[in-house]
């Protein structure tokens, strides 16, 4: 079965890459809206028969994004894809896991229902804290593939001596998983959150350990940036030489890159949202994936 790739609107660099290492071809979504606001998908490319690959990142436009691929996945069927897969890079909602608050969505849940129209979705490294698997919220077939071996060269090669650190317990899945791929040394920190801006990290142990070492601090999202702010004051008072944060997706909302730059910190994301410090390519890990 041959396979088009289609970019969504957020999602057009990477997507390109991926039809090219697929020998794909590629179009871009049409995209434009009627004068009252409402939303115009079109696919020009002739569809039928095809698997269709969309690649559309919910992010950073989670609300238009999660309405278009809805919209290009009913359009992709009635045009005669024989499939159709949709990947998000970015798998947005996936951290409202839970009624956190009386009366709220649970949008993980309604997200993964209306994204059910696709006969398969793929995405890299979505949140998963409560919920287990993209199985158990998704219905149709779903599955999450991993940055972690495309960061772990990364840092192999530019920071070979660097301890790297994971900021709260749930990163552990990245920051110790790649340290052991590559031998490097890690840590895993302890973090309280309090809300979406007041975060307290602790980093523990002999501050020793840290004078004149390069660390790099491994998270999935780089969002308002408040995780990483602390353990970067902490390190920099503990004598780190150079601070380095990667984040699988970087989100960066309220200036969050530029307020890390300025307090010295290189950052460095893969390319599942397009940003200025997306220097990590993870296309050939979607590429594989299908
Ligand atoms: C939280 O559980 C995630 O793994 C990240 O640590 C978090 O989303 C980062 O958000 P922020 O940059 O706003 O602290």
């Amino acid at each position: 079965m041959k396979t088009a790739v289609i970019g969504g609107s957020d999602s057009q660099g990477i997507a390109k890459r991926v039809a090219r290492k697929l020998n794909a071809k590629y179009s871009e979504l049409q995209l434009s809206n009627f004068p009252d606001g409402e939303l115009r998908v079109r696919i020009a490319d002739d569809v039928t028969g095809k698997h269709v690959v969309l690649i559309n990142g919910l992010m950073p436009n989670p609300n238009k994004n999660l309405v278009e691929s809805v919209f290009a996945i009913h359009t992709a069927k009635q045009l005669g894809a024989a499939k159709v897969t949709l990947v998000a890079p970015y798998l947005a909602y996936m951290r409202q896991d839970k009624m956190f608050h009386p009366g709220e969505c649970v949008s993980a849940r309604v997200m993964a229902r209306m994204l059910d129209c696709a006969d398969q979705v793929i995405a890299i490294d979505p949140h998963l804290h409560r919920i287990k698997r993209l199985q158990d919220i998704f219905r149709t077939k779903a599955k999450s593939i991993s940055a972690d071996n495309a960061i772990a060269q990364y840092i192999s090669r530019n920071f070979p001596d660097a301890i790297i650190i994971g900021p709260d317990i749930e990163s552990s899945q990245w920051a110790k998983t790649i340290a052991d791929k590559i031998g490097q040394e890690s840590m895993i920190l302890l973090k309280k959150r309090y809300s979406a801006t007041k975060v307290r990290v602790v980093v523990h142990g002999d501050p020793a350990r840290f004078r004149n070492r390069h660390v790099v601090i491994v998270d999935d999202i780089i969002s308002t940036g408040h995780t990483m702010f602390e353990p970067i004051m902490q390190l920099k008072k503990f004598g780190a030489k150079k601070i380095v944060c990667i984040g699988i997706h970087g989100v960066f909302v309220q200036n969050a890159l530029r307020k890390l730059k300025k307090m010295g910190a290189q950052v460095i994301t893969t390319n599942t949202i397009p940003n200025p410090a997306a220097k990590i390519d993870v296309s050939g890990i979607i590429a594989g994936a299908l």
